[in-house]
């Protein structure tokens, strides 16, 4: 059995949630405050028969044991693992592959090798050494980095480690050779070298800056930076450049997190050693999970274009996944915002002057920098101030823009009470009632989580169940076991939302499957030992044949199905919450608002929307309800203050 399984065997979540939070019994399972947002009612729901916990409320989030450990650490899916193993008394399967091992610690001696033979050929060029003078690079940034120089060559990088016993097969694995119709020939030519090291220090890969003078061109000579190609070690998105150095200030100072090589170096030398870049791409929750370890306070340092165009305002799309881009990057406001919640972390904006970068203002004036981070606003403010000074609000249809901008963001904000500060502060400034604002908002959450209409499917599926006593879910395990047996269902699957998978395993299962490309290592030899017992059970589940057409709708409808499911769970959190309070008092209203939920659906369209809808009223409804109640109850007491 997989240690997955073992500690998910012996861990109650009713146990586990308790020692955090407050469980009341209701219905067939337990409510509580969220611990993951503030809120005066109950819409924590856990259920033991599933072993599952569900936040109705803000979060609109839950899962299983390690989910929760997840949520409420910050961690990733392997602590997490790691912390309820030891909890629950189960010795990790510390056997690792060993044949992935060696794999693995050989490309990280690659690394070292070439990023030794990039440093010794700086001092032999001219060009390189005359650059770094022009960027008054200080010598000792120079070694305390590991800069480096990649000849004009196609193969001197090939060859130096053919010498030390490294054919070119390794080479290209480790992302450093490129593979043309006449063999292999070395990627980096022409640049400027910076070692990119992981949090414990081991070089994960390279990125290379041209440099003036002309490249031996194949690929990517134009790129202002070229990367090393993904690798079992490195994946830009999981990285932060200068995080080894960084650490121990990042504890002590929090995090400023910057674009560029050149501005991390610059902030190191001149003392600001919390310094970390993000290496252009927009952050991902993997590296803002990275720096949870030491801190909660984040600071993004963005130049004037991308903090205050309206194209990053709007610029909600992910930039996950672009390792090497050319234009400006964008910044996932909403994704900013939604990890400010989900990471319960503080994120401030750090706005550079006009056409200043870190690194010159660093360089010029370390004060100006100094003021610059202590004057950082947090987020959102910084979004409202920004939308409110590039228009002119004493126009309607400019005030109805920055609605427009403004609300999905407001909607993203996971914590009510946070929420109302900001939609209240909307309301004033576009000059619109917060009421229908609310509404807005409401519709602005729901286009936030796309959701998928459940198609008519081809009749009952034949999902195969599972007995034992830990909780599979067979639906989720049919969605992957379609994805990983099926290549034609990539497209599908890469749209598909992670939030559909509640189990752990699951998911951390169909997140590898996102990240793996398909060009090199199997699927499955790209897991991580822990994941693959899953992958197994999953892979070889009884799937029925399918034809091309089948097939698509196999994994829609079963998709619908698992919404579906998750919506019916949430109807009856709820009814177990609103019959509870019907016993503590003020039983008209709530039964006023459990009536109003019942005769919901109001609203004519598709049947899978319609129950979505009214699952969302429910909770809202419900919510609404009790603050009156609340009141009511609070000035019977006299004790005063109404709900906000
Ligand atoms: P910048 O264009 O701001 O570069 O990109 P920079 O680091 O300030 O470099 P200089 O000052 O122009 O020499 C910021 C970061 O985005 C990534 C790199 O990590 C870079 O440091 N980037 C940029 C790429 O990966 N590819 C590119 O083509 C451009
Ligand atoms: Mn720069």
């Amino acid at each position: 059995m997989g240690t997955i399984e073992d500690v998910k065997e012996r861990i109650d979540i009713v146990d586990l949630v308790s020692q955090y939070v407050a469980l009341k019994k209701a219905g067939r399972g337990y409510t509580a405050l969220c611990p993951f947002h503030s809120e005066r009612t109950a819409s924590f729901h856990v259920d033991p028969s599933r072993q599952t916990w569900h936040c109705f409320g803000a979060c609109g989030t839950g899962g299983d044991i390690f989910r929760f450990i997840m949520k409420k650490d910050g961690v990733e899916f392997r602590d997490a693992l790691h912390t309820l193993a030891e909890r629950a008394g189960v010795a990790l399967d510390q056997r690792r592959d060993p044949v992935e091992d060696a794999h693995r610690a050989r490309l990280y001696e690659i690394n070292e090798a070439a990023a030794a033979f990039f440093h010794s050929t700086l001092l032999t060029s001219d060009a390189a050494r005359a650059y770094l003078d022009e960027r008054r690079l200080a010598d000792s940034s120079v070694e305390r980095f590991q800069l480096g120089y990649a000849p004009n060559s196609w193969e001197a990088l090939l060859q130096h480690l053919a010498a030390r016993g490294f054919d070119a097969k390794d080479v290209r694995n480790a992302g450093l050779a490129v593979e043309g119709d006449r063999g292999a020939y070395d990627r980096f030519r022409h640049r400027l070298m910076f070692p990119i090291r992981d949090d414990r220090g081991r070089i994960a890969g390279f990125g290379g800056r041209m440099l003036p003078g002309d490249a031996l061109g194949a690929g990517d000579v134009h790129a202002k930076y070229v990367n090393t190609a993904q690798s079992p070690i490195f994946d830009k998105g999981s990285l932060l450049y200068a995080l080894d150095l960084a650490k121990d200030a990042i504890r002590a100072q929090g995090a400023v997190i910057v674009e560029g090589y050149m501005d991390a170096i610059a902030a190191h030398e001149h003392g600001f050693a919390n310094v970390v870049a993000s290496m252009g791409t927009a952050l991902t929750e993997r590296q803002v999970a990275l720096l949870k370890r030491y801190t909660r306070s984040l600071t993004l340092a963005l130049d004037a274009d991308a903090a205050g165009s309206e194209a990053t305002l709007r610029g909600v799309e992910v930039v996950a996944g672009a390792v090497d881009r050319e234009s400006t990057p964008q910044v996932d406001w909403r994704g900013v915002i939604r990890q400010q919640e989900t990471l319960a972390a503080d994120i401030r904006v750090l706005t550079m002057p006009a056409g200043r970068d870190p690194d010159e203002t660093i360089r010029a004036e370390p004060d100006r920098w100094r003021a610059l981070v202590a004057e950082a606003r947090p987020v959102l403010d910084h979004l409202f101030e920004s939308a409110a000074s590039r228009h002119d609000l004493s126009s309607p249809r400019e005030r109805s823009d920055v609605a427009a901008q403004l609300l999905p963001l407001v909607a993203a904000v996971g914590d009510r009470v946070v929420q109302s500060h900001y939609l209240q502060r909307l309301a004033r400034i576009v000059q619109v009632d917060e009421q229908t604002l609310r509404l807005d908002l409401r519709r602005a959450r729901s286009a936030a989580t796309p959701r998928r209409a459940a198609s008519t499917g081809p009749g009952e599926l034949d999902i195969p169940r599972v007995v034992n006593p830990v909780v599979h879910d067979a639906r989720e395990e049919f969605c992957l076991a379609l994805l990983f047996r099926y290549p034609e269902l990539r497209a599908e699957g890469l749209d598909m939302t992670p939030e559909l998978f509640g189990q752990s395993e699951n998911r951390a299962l169909f997140d590898a499957w996102i990240e793996w490309s398909d060009e090199g290592e199997s699927f499955e030899a790209s897991l991580t030992p822990d994941l693959r017992p899953q992958f197994e059970r999953v892979v070889n589940l009884d799937l029925p044949s399918f034809d091309d057409d089948a097939l698509v709708r196999a994994l829609r409808s079963t998709i619908g199905r698992i919404e579906q499911q998750r919506l019916r769970l949430a109807k009856r959190a709820s009814v177990a919450v609103i019959s509870d309070l019907a016993v503590a008092g003020g039983a008209q209203i709530a039964e006023r608002a459990l009536a109003a939920w019942r005769s919901g659906g109001h609203d004519a369209r598709g049947p899978a929307d319609d129950e979505a809808d009214l699952a969302a009223a429910f909770v809202e409804d419900m919510e609404a309800g009790l603050k009156v109640h609340q009141r009511v109850l609070e000035q019977r007491r006299g004790t005063g203050h109404p709900a906000r």
